[in-house]
């Protein structure tokens, strides 16, 4: 049983009618970037309790999170009604492997995630971490609508501060936007248009490859980069590729 530790809401930021960051107080916690915390609320005697990653750096506070709100999910239909000052519930111990720590070294660092699966990805990017270890880093964030590519001032501001090594591809899927592809990751992977995209090769030899969200697009984009020869990195048999599924 996790132990829990009471926080207080302090800005809900509503971006869509289904998108929300949730900025909370609470006591200070060690995590890495990339990192993850279960979020609860109390429901009939026993806590109702969700992970959701870090969106803040490390040493940033307040702690923020990003989530959407599921037609039927009973976290996030709650989640959605606080306001400031409302008590909120985190475990007391981050986890999760998704995080640079666990990545072995490379030119490129490529960040792929479908919708709320950026989360992890900000918190990373915000760190001193990528830039150092990594030539070149590409973000490619895929939504089904225009409107869900969300956080773009922060993103903009890590390219300005980071001088062109930041690269973002956009990837909207149910209408056509203008700046971003058409279709999913994993066939934008197949057909070249990701790396046309990036202006980078995406290549087994030169780039480390980070992936969260949607479990069928973790397991699909996969698939295709073992077309390139890249596989699931283990400390005991190094590859390239580190996942997380929200689900
Ligand atoms: C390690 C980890 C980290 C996570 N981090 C986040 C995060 O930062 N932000 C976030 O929004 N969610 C995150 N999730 C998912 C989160 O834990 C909840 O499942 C989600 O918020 C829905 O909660 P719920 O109680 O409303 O519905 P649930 O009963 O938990 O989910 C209902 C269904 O909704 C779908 N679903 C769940 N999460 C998502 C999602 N994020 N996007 C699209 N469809 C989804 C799935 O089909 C799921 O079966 C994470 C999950 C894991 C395992
Ligand atoms: N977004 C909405 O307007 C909306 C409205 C009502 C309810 N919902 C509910 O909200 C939940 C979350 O929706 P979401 O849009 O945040 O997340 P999502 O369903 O995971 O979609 C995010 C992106 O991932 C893509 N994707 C899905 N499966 C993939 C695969 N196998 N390979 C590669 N890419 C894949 C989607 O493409 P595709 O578009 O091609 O699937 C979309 O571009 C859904 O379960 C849905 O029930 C969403």
């Amino acid at each position: 049983m996790p132990e829990w530790i009471e926080g207080r809401v302090i800005e809900q930021r509503q971006w869509t009618d289904r998108l929300f960051s949730l900025s909370v107080a609470a006591r200070d916690l060690a995590y890495e970037a990339g990192q993850f915390i279960k979020l609860a609320l109390p429901a009939n005697g026993h806590m109702l309790a969700r992970a959701y990653s870090f969106v803040n750096a490390p040493q940033a506070r307040p702690y923020e999170f990003y989530y959407v709100r599921l037609p039927d999910g009973p976290l996030t239909q709650r989640l959605c009604r606080l306001g400031s000052g409302d008590a909120i519930f985190l475990s007391s111990r981050p986890a999760g492997f998704l995080v640079l720590s666990e990545v072995p070294d490379a030119d490129n660092l490529w960040l792929l995630a479908t919708g709320t699966g950026i989360a992890p990805f900000l918190s990373i990017l915000r760190t001193e971490t990528p830039w150092r270890r990594y030539g070149r880093v590409v973000l490619v964030h895929a939504v089904r609508f225009a409107q869900e590519l969300t956080y773009r001032e922060v993103l903009g501001g890590v390219q300005a501060e980071r001088q062109g090594r930041l690269r973002l591809v956009s990837i909207v899927s149910r209408e056509s936007a203008e700046g971003a592809l058409a279709g999913r990751i994993p066939q934008a992977i197949l057909d070249g248009r990701l790396e046309a995209a990036a202006g980078l090769a995406l290549s087994a030899s030169g780039s480390q490859v980070m992936i969260c969200g949607n479990p069928a697009m973790v397991s699909d984009a996969v698939r295709a980069l073992a077309e390139r020869r890249m596989k699931k990195h283990r400390r005991r048999s190094p590859g390239q590729i580190t996942v997380e599924n929200y689900w």
